[in-house]
């Protein structure tokens, strides 16, 4: 394994951030195209570097708060009864992670208007939130289904309606300067807007290591878990069974630590499910599982497009599938299936059976003893794996427990509070 693993900083966001955005076709790339707006404003305007760099980062991510598929459609539409929550829940997300927490300002503050602002307008914090508002609202504003060149009167009439009171008015000029030009809109409108921000964007030089991965990669462990209350700590756990594993197994420490970012990332694809399927009482339909299934294809796709994470890649979305190549979405053959891949399919289901689910209460160690022998037996997970899970039962269990413990604090004294307080019942 090599030591000195690191991928391109701008490759990983503009991938993470695209998982979000694949669902429903009217979000699509929403914040790609948002963070490509507000990064020609920005150019435009001439600012730091390091402002640029923030504008961007933050133009990514700047609605990981809405944390389901329905949320961002509502939002996308103007259709959304409170802008208000995911920014909160964006700001929250941000300042758990080291490397953006100086960012969560202007997350928080991606839908507050020009007038409501008391500071001028060179004001860092105050320009990169008020350039993000304006280019979400020009990607709003573009119909999908209309060519992007025959739009552009009706846009720019749209924006100068935002003159002052909501987007101050030298980045709305700026806005209209970058206009003029159809290469704007074109660009826009690509489909290859993922290669123009990699090739254009501030990071294309900038690469970051395993651990600087492993931060990002805890946010969207956050993010994914917190679709659902049922799923709150899923993610976490899974993680931190996979990481014991491979510790007590003797992998190497770098092994150890790839193991613990493909545990954080292994359901990313379920970004992807909407929440009426994710959080459904009830028995699946066949058309719902269906979909169901799709999460493990996405979560390979994202992380394999990411060059440099093509085994964390794997060891994360493989944990559906079966040695005996029953499994889905890839049907891998037992020599396609590595140690990391065959750990984490023990971790997930361990993990899986002994959380609480609407339909049924957690089980105890002997029934999931039974499920994952049964598992072994019928040649779908690596016995070799059953056995050290059971021969360090407790050790493992010790430590999955402490790790969903501190991400279930977080979610019920935090993340959930936002909602709480904001409908005026306190809890
Ligand atoms: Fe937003
Ligand atoms: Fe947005
Ligand atoms: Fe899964």
């Amino acid at each position: 394994m090599k030591r000195d693993l690191s991928v391109n900083l701008g490759n990983l966001l503009l991938s993470l951030s695209e998982v979000t955005d694949i669902a429903n076709p009217s979000i699509t790339q929403h914040q790609h195209r948002t963070a490509f707006i507000a990064l020609q404003i920005a150019d435009h305007i001439k600012i730091s570097n390091q402002l640029l760099e923030n504008i961007f980062t933050a133009a990514l991510l700047h609605d990981i708060g809405a944390i389901s598929i329905e949320e961002k459609t509502e939002l996308q539409n103007y259709l959304a009864p409170d802008y208000d929550l995911h920014c909160i829940r964006g700001e929250l997300l941000f300042e758990q992670t080291p490397w953006l927490k100086s960012l969560s300002k202007i997350v928080r503050n991606h839908h507050k208007n020009w007038s409501e602002w008391n500071t001028p307008i060179n004001d860092p914090e105050t320009l990169a939130s008020q350039v993000i508002l304006l280019a979400d609202f020009i990607e709003r504003s573009i119909d999908k289904q209309q060519y992007i060149l025959f739009q552009t009167d009706d846009i720019i009439a749209k924006i100068n309606g935002l003159k002052d009171h909501t987007v101050n008015s030298e980045l709305i000029s700026a806005f209209l300067d970058l206009s003029r030009k159809e290469e704007f809109w074109l660009d826009l409108s690509s489909p290859r807007i993922y290669s123009i921000l990699l090739n254009q964007g501030p990071f294309r030089n900038n690469e970051i290591d395993l651990n600087g991965i492993a931060n990002i990669a805890e946010l969207f462990c956050n993010i994914i878990d917190f679709k659902s209350r049922f799923t709150s700590t899923h993610t976490s756990g899974v993680a931190a069974c996979a990481e014991k594993m491979a510790e007590l197994f003797g992998l190497t420490d770098i092994e150890i630590l790839l193991m613990r970012i493909a545990g954080y990332l292994h359901d990313i694809g379920k970004l992807v499910i909407p929440n009426s399927i994710l959080e459904k009482p009830d028995k699946l339909t066949p058309a719902e599982f269906a979909i169901i299934k799709c999460h493990t294809y996405y979560t390979y796709y994202v992380l394999n497009s990411i060059g440099g994470l093509q085994t964390i890649a794997k060891w994360a979305a493989y944990h559906h599938e079966k040695l005996n190549g029953s499994g889905y979405p890839f049907h891998c053959k037992s020599n396609e299936i590595d140690t990391g891949a065959r750990i984490m399919a023990v971790a997930d289901i361990f993990t899986a059976v002994a959380e609480d689910r609407p339909y049924r209460a957690g089980m105890g160690k002997d029934d999931i003893y039974r499920v994952l022998t049964r598992q072994a037996d019928d040649g779908c997970v690596d016995p070799r794996f059953v056995n050290l899970l059971f021969d360090n039962y407790d050790t493992i269990y010790n430590y999955v427990r402490e790790k969903q413990k501190a991400a279930h604090r977080f979610y019920e004294e935090q993340f959930t509070r936002i909602q709480g307080s904001k409908n005026g019942d306190g809890s």
